[in-house]
């Protein structure tokens, strides 16, 4: 059966679906997108994702085309409607059809995309085994914390850490980690307190994250919220990375060292069982 897409007010089969190239995210970039987990057939954590969705939208001034009510049935339907059970659902809006010019068009009807990715993550070998990071210098522009659809300083970050045989790149600004090319960066310290960066234009507020925040603080596990070096990251005891399509991912190597005994500690053990009750409740 074909994958269903919804685009502009419409579920079409893939093939079907297709956009103009006079749309200004294909020209511009401009546009904004989510990304939701899915898991036993449901979104996880997605009002927390679409009040996201609707400041990245507010923030670069493209109207919402729908309430939350709205976005959550036509989401709910799309992931019904694919039989999704595990994966991922990316939602994008850019500012629509019009002839290329760089300010935004006195006329322009959103584009609306949505597509469904089927993908373990529970039992994925990542979650298992951990992965390998490399980091990379942050190449990014200066307002971080939109999730922006211009993504190429990310898909070259990626793509080097592949060729070096990790699965992630830790982006570095200062000597600083900001965050992974697609997911927050988490350290373990020998001590056993959880690090992670605070929120600011420099990194994305991870949806994840935040409920990581939660979930440390109701467990006890004592958490600093600063920046950190990658020297300290070599140091930690633990590492891993949060995100809607991974969960929590422990990190296991760092350019090559291992990260403590280089196995997911006991911390990220705990984190990610913790995760995964939030997520199926
Ligand atoms: N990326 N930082 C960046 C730069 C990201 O792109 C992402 C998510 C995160 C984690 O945020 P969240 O926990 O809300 O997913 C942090 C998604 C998964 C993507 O682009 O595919």
């Amino acid at each position: 059966m074909a994958r269903m897409i919804f685009l502009n007010g419409a579920f079409l089969p893939e093939a079907d679906a297709k956009v103009s190239v006079m749309d200004r995210g294909f020209l511009f970039s401009d546009g904004v997108y989510e990304g939701v987990g899915i898991l036993d057939g449901r979104v996880v954590d997605n009002d927390a994702h679409l009040e996201r969705f609707e400041r990245s939208m507010g923030e670069i001034r493209i109207p919402n085309p729908y309430s939350r009510d709205q976005w959550t049935a036509l989401e709910t339907e799309l992931v019904r409607r694919n039989s999704v059970d595990e994966g991922f659902l990316y939602l994008q809006v850019t500012r629509g059809v019009a002839e290329r010019d760089f300010v935004f068009p006195g006329q322009a009807t959103p584009t609306v995309l949505m597509f469904t990715q089927v993908k373990a993550i529970v039992k994925s070998p990542a979650a298992e085994s951990g992965i390998a990071v490399v980091t990379v210098p942050d190449q990014r522009w200066k307002r971080r914390d939109i999730k922006s659809v211009s993504l190429l300083a990310q898909v070259l970050a990626k793509q080097a850490a592949k060729e070096a045989g990790a699965q992630e790149a830790w982006m570095v600004e200062d000597g600083h980690v900001t965050e992974g090319g697609s997911s927050s960066a988490f350290i373990v310290t020998p001590s056993g307190n959880i690090v992670v960066r605070p929120l600011s234009n420099a990194i994305l507020p991870g949806i994840t994250r935040k409920a990581l925040l939660r979930l440390s603080e109701e467990a006890g596990i004592p958490l600093e919220e600063r920046r950190f070096t990658v020297a300290e990251a070599y140091e930690a005891a633990e590492a891993f990375l949060t995100s809607a399509s991974n969960f929590v991912l422990p990190v296991v190597s760092i350019d090559g060292r291992p990260v403590g005994d280089g196995t997911p500690g006991p911390v990220t053990r705990q984190l990610q069982a913790l995760y995964l009750e939030m997520a199926r409740a």
